[in-house]
């Protein structure tokens, strides 16, 4: 028999890189979004969509252990083959985590190690680096650390805010996160320790592009 693929995205907010997700036709027979916040903005939007929503309210529960405990309840309904985070705002305990290894992926808006945590595009600027992005990994108790699968990079200019910067790089959120997913889902990435590879990768898939800027 055939068993149905499916794919549960964990949100807490905006839900723009799930609606990229959702608007990327992946190979899944199914999609649920589940949200620690019933007031997502996310939820309506994958609802207006057609796709099943479920809220599991994190104010509802006194801890972070009971709070995992119910998410696990309700993912394990669906059997998926990937969980996606996708501005999930929840720190997920290690029992959660290790239950869910190598099938947990996340998305952090810098280019990992660098800038785990929160306000990363501000401390960037900060840093004054040049060159900032996103990266798409793997989930590991240690927050922010797990084995990466694909990155993207903007360049910083001179008369950039955070808000500038944090517009650059969600669209590049928007473009890494369905392809990570596809990836995962053709069978193709591996991992040896901390490092990912993606079998089959071609130049097409590992280039660094640009517009053309005119001076
Ligand atoms: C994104 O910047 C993502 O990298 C981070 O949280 C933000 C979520 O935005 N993890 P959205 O809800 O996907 O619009």
């Amino acid at each position: 028999m055939h068993r149905m693929k499916t794919l549960v995205i964990l949100i807490s907010g905006r839900g723009s890189n799930m609606q990229a997700l959702l608007e990327a036709e992946l190979s899944v027979d199914r999609i649920v979004v589940i949200s620690s916040n019933p007031a997502a903005e996310g939820l309506k939007i994958a609802e207006s969509m057609g796709f099943k929503t479920v809220s599991v309210d994190h104010r509802h529960f006194p801890d972070r252990e009971t709070f995992d405990a119910a998410l696990a309840v309700e993912i394990e309904r669906y059997q998926p083959e990937l969980i996606v985070l996708a501005g999930f705002m929840r720190i997920l305990t290690d029992d959660f985590v290790l239950r869910y290894q190598n099938r947990l992926i996340n998305i952090h808006p810098s280019l990992l190690p660098a800038y785990p945590g929160l306000h990363t595009h501000k401390r960037a600027l900060q840093d004054g680096v040049k060159i900032h992005g996103c990266t798409v990994h793997f989930v590991t108790p240690a927050v922010d650390h797990g084995p990466i699968v694909i990155q993207a990079a903007v360049p910083v200019v001179s008369d950039e805010t955070p808000q500038t910067l944090a517009d650059k790089v969600l669209k590049q959120e928007h473009r890494i996160y369905p392809q990570a997913v596809r990836w995962f889902l053709e069978g193709r990435l591996t991992f040896d320790d901390q490092i990912v590879t993606v079998l089959q990768a071609s130049v097409h898939d590992c280039v660094i592009y640009s517009p053309g800027l005119q001076h």
